[in-house]
């Protein structure tokens, strides 16, 4: 039998990646190439100047990535690429740049969700069985997802507002920090005193796995005004005590609804996925909050937690083997909920 092997292209945010990997879970290569200095200005992700910048850059990324791997498209079984969701002129260069390849070699063509390509991420790092439960938390994203196959996804809970990465991004704009928030925030909050500045802990009184952290933000705001008011300015302690308040809400937050979630769906995982999942705090409170249950925590290394084409290339695999193909009808779908 001969080897399956994906290119993978992921083009959804505000990173251009293109990924070689095989069917027996090695990645050759994984080329991201990120576009956060063309954003820096902005405070947030300018879908025009990303779908330019994801045009302009595909073809190079794709490139690299095969001459990575040491291949040629002919060593290819097939090329898989993220459909959606995502911001939809981006989605749509990786589309178009995906269907070149494909009609250009013959090679069969799958289109993935961005989100399945996070969720299934622990299988190609790790090599876990279904089933499992993944937490997806990211800038955009922040989701309980109970995964029983390549396609079949249960929501256990999400976000009713902000993703808790928005919410790190927010607080670190209140105190000044640069962007993105999530390091400087945990840097800061590492020197600080979660203690001496209470903030709620959202949601927590009702039941079910469903977060909210635009309260959480809300409630730094006044915190920090209240400071100034009393004090005449904010100090350097302040702004410690504050980001370490702040984390430990939202640790308290994911560890408890995670705690839920796995009460709910009791599965032998409890898998993370998304650049909230480098967070030391949070990282350690659902390790003990799995351990407690008695499920294995993983956690992904950090570049496969963060959009990447590797994820796109396995779940494009995964799909390929259901038998699952697309054809040039494939479209980009700006939202497409698993
Ligand atoms: O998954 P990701 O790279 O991009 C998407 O959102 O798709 O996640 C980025 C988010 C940002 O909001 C960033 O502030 C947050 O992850 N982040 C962190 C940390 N590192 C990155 N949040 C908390 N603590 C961190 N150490
Ligand atoms: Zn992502």
């Amino acid at each position: 039998m001969t080897e399956t092997i994906f290119l993978g292209i992921e083009s959804s945010c505000d990173d251009t990646a293109a990924a070689v990997v095989t069917g027996d879970r090695r990645i050759l290569s994984s080329v991201v190439s990120s576009q956060s200095d063309l954003h820096a200005d902005f405070g947030g992700v300018v879908p025009e100047i990303a779908a330019r910048a994801h045009a302009e850059r595909l073809d190079l990324v794709v490139e690299q990535a095969l001459a990575d791997a040491g291949l040629g498209l002919d060593a290819l079984t097939g090329v898989a690429v993220t459909a959606g969701p995502g911001l939809i002129g981006g989605v749509m260069a990786g589309v178009m740049c995906a269907k070149g390849i494909a009609a250009g070699t013959g090679l069969p063509l799958v289109g993935v969700n961005h989100l399945a390509g996070h969720a299934l991420t622990p299988r190609l790092t790790d090599g876990i069985d279904y089933s499992y439960l993944m937490l997806l938390v990211s800038g955009g994203h922040c989701q309980f997802l109970r995964v029983d196959g390549p396609d079949a996804f249960t929501r256990l809970g999400g976000t009713i507002d902000d993703a808790p990465g928005e919410a790190f991004d927010k607080v670190a704009k209140l105190l000044a920090l640069p962007q993105p928030g999530g390091p400087h925030v945990e840097a800061e909050a590492a020197g600080g005193d979660a203690h001496r500045i209470s903030l709620p802990r959202p949601l927590l009184d009702r039941p079910g796995c469903d977060m909210s952290f635009s309260g959480l933000k809300t409630a730094v705001l006044r915190a920090r005004d209240t400071l100034i008011a009393d004090q005449g300015g904010l100090r350097a302690a302040d702004r410690r005590d504050l980001c370490a308040a702040f984390q430990s809400a939202v640790a308290d937050v994911l560890a408890e609804k995670s705690r839920r979630a796995l009460a709910l769906s009791p599965v032998p995982v409890l898998a993370v996925a998304g650049g909230v999942a480098a967070n030391g705090e949070i990282r350690a409170a659902l390790e003990h909050v799995a351990a407690r249950a008695g499920a294995r925590f993983l956690a992904p290394p950090l570049r496969l937690c963060t959009d990447n084409g590797a994820m796109i290339a396995w779940a494009g695999i995964e799909r390929f083997r259901m038998g699952q193909r697309d054809d040039m009808t494939l479209s980009a779908r700006p939202r497409w909920p698993l």
